[in-house]
């Protein structure tokens, strides 16, 4: 079934992309300078060495890009304006859990206060038809133990997800007290899951972890081998997110509460150890598992999963790449990047994508 992304409607759209020297934000600036929109970005220099924009080169591509902070609420307004978008996605955050127990401050200062500005600027530019706020699947109780629909609760234990629900909080007081009756101004925010492609370099995330082990030792350790994930391929929420911001700016779905899971189909929520086998298998590395160090921090939930039947039912968006699928797509990226030619790889894989 074809993916509903209106290539149209995106021809020269001002589009204002928060956090675009990420590894999603990268993404995203390829995908929507494919479907021909204008991109500013706005977001602090690459954290990693390399980096996605750079080997990408991002900066390139897209219209303007800023390096600023999106705690800095005169400098966001500002360049929000200027940008003249009429559509906006939030991604900017401090998304790590572990570096969430380091530095808590600076998580709740970036995911609470960077959401509160960009609701803050979005209320004060009429302009802005369509914006998508990006959260995360770790919003939810996870003691729950379920699959998760956009209805649970929201409970954050770290403060990653804490500060991930604080901004789904103020978000709902905005549209509750601001954009509730709004004809002109829609917005949602979204959560996806473990997500994975080619290009991410963070720290203390399972795939780019498995090739700097196999790149150093040759051997692939595990922390937390049983915890079952929902992984995705990059392009599946991205692909979410950019049909639901369409959507939004046609005024579709406006009697739809404002949250939407872009999860992957259940099956694809395996274990830490099956992804590592894959790799495993695949390059002829081995795997070990490290002993915990207990009580450093709590350990993460051992089962996640979330519904995707309100995005199926509503945007007729449904995952196309399973798990295995995405991690072959992975190892052709590492393969065929080698050489360079990395925003070329992207271009073909998004092609692949929707076709
Ligand atoms: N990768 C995942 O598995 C995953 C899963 C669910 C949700 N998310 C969310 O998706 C978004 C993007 O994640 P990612 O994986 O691309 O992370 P990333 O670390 O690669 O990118 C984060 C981006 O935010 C920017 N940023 C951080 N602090 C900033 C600040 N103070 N001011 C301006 N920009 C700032 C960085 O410069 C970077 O561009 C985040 O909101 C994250 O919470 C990610």
């Amino acid at each position: 079934m074809k993916l509903a992304i209106k290539k149209n409607f995106w021809k020269n759209k001002k589009v204002f992309v928060t956090g675009h020297t990420g590894f999603k934000g990268s993404w995203l600036c390829i995908f929507l300078s494919q479907l021909g929109a204008e991109v500013t970005g706005y977001a602090l220099k690459p954290a990693t060495k390399p980096s996605l924009y750079n080997l990408a080169n991002i900066k390139k591509l897209i219209k303007k890009s800023i390096i600023a902070d999106v705690r800095n609420s005169k400098k966001l307004y500002s360049e929000i304006k200027k940008s003249k978008a009429t559509i906006l996605f939030h991604l900017a955050a401090q998304p790590l859990v572990r570096y969430s127990y380091e530095n808590p401050k600076e998580t709740f200062d970036t995911n609470f206060t960077g959401t509160l500005n960009i609701l803050e600027s979005i209320r004060k530019l009429n302009k802005i038809k369509s914006s998508i706020i990006i959260t995360t699947d770790k919003v939810y109780d996870k003691d729950l133990m379920k699959i998760f629909q956009e209805t649970d609760n929201l409970l954050g234990h770290d403060p990653y997800a804490a500060s991930k629900v604080c901004a789904e909080h103020v978000f709902f007081s905005y549209i509750y007290s601001f954009f509730k009756n709004s004809k002109n101004q829609k917005l949602a925010t979204v959560r996806a899951g473990n997500v994975i492609g080619g290009g991410d370099y963070s720290e203390d995330r399972l795939l780019p972890d498995i090739f700097r082990y196999i790149k150093k030792n040759k051997k692939i350790i595990l922390r937390n081998p049983k915890s079952v994930r929902p992984w995705q391929h990059v392009l599946e929420p991205l692909s979410g997110y950019i049909l639901l911001a369409e959507k939004l700016y046609n005024k579709k779905l406006t009697s739809l509460e404002p949250h939407w899971n872009f999860a992957p189909n259940i099956s694809s929520c395996k274990s830490v150890k099956y992804v590592a086998d894959f790799y495993s298998k695949k390059l002829k590395v081995q795997i070990k598992i490290a002993k915990s160090k207990t009580n450093e921090f709590k350990p993460e939930n051992r089962f996640l999963r979330l519904s995707n039947f309100k995005a199926r039912k509503y945007l007729n968006w449904h995952p196309r790449w399973n798990l295995n699928k995405s991690l072959k797509k992975i190892l052709e990226w590492n393969i065929n990047t080698k050489k360079g030619n990395h925003l070329k790889v992207c271009k073909s894989q998004i092609e692949d994508y929707l076709k």
